[in-house]
């Protein structure tokens, strides 16, 4: 059995129980591979834009006996790939801008999908897209691995264009997540936000809308994790 890191896994429970995904820049291929064997899948489309990472992943598949549940796809994004029947769509371990990128290449196609993204950059570029074409951020799950803490992103069309602020691109619904994982989330993007306001404050000409804008995306990140604390202190007591 193929064992994912948390980051996977955690991508993995979002999926549609008996459907069918796609799992766009597979690379080892482990994703599709262990969601076909839990079961969670009933066949994948495993697709990379690289002839190496796609390879390695076809290994993984023929070792594991799935060659008749997953399909492997050489292609940029998802182009050309058959979309019927597809209930899910993974991609993972991109910049968001990136991510962006290959779901505009189908933007028409995507009204049915369950999308379950995870940047390793340039979030809130993601999120602000995500609002802006009509689709809603359901549900974000954090995963610390190595040190470092992702959120994994769970988004579904509904057609409502909703605007998206600076808190909410930086964060998302990433604070609803009560593990320590998105604390650990947290407390980066909250050092991020910190080290932005040092440099606009030693710059000579730091607009001051941008200094405003971050100082209270700074005081509500640290009221967030202020309140977290207290729900974790009550825990206690009970
Ligand atoms: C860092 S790996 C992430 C692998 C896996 N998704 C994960 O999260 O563990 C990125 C993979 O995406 C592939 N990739 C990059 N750009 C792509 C694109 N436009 N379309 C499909 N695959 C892409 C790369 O070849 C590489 O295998």
């Amino acid at each position: 059995m193929i064992h994912l890191d948390k980051r996977l896994a955690c991508m993995a429970g979002m999926m549609t129980a008996g459907g069918r995904g796609i799992d766009v820049g597979t690379d080892h291929g482990y994703l599709a591979v262990s969601l076909v064997q839990q079961g969670s899948a009933a066949s994948m489309i495993a697709t990379d834009i690289n002839e190496a990472p796609l390879r390695s992943a076809q290994s993984c598949i023929r070792e594991n006996g799935l060659e008749d549940k997953i399909e492997t796809v050489l292609t940029d994004g998802l182009q050309g790939v058959d979309l019927s029947g597809v209930t899910d769509i993974f991609i993972a371990g991109m910049g968001g801008i990136l991510i962006t990128e290959i779901l505009a290449a189908r933007l028409s196609e995507l009204q049915d999908k369950n999308l379950i993204l995870q940047p390793m950059t340039q979030s809130p570029a993601l999120r602000a897209w995500l609002l802006e074409h009509g689709f809603a951020i359901c549900k974000e799950r954090c995963a610390a691995v190595g040190g470092k803490a992702y959120s994994i992103i769970n988004a579904r069309f509904d057609g409502e264009k909703r605007p998206c602020d600076l808190l909410y691109g930086l964060i998302g619904r990433s604070w609803e997540d009560e593990s320590e994982d998105a604390e650990i989330y947290l407390q980066t993007l909250l050092a991020r936000q910190q080290k932005v306001l040092r440099g606009l404050q030693q710059a000579e000409n730091a607009d001051p809308e941008k200094l405003m804008e971050t100082r209270m995306v700074i005081a509500r990140l640290q009221e967030l994790l202020l309140q977290r604390d207290t729900k974790e202190e009550h825990h206690d007591n009970c």
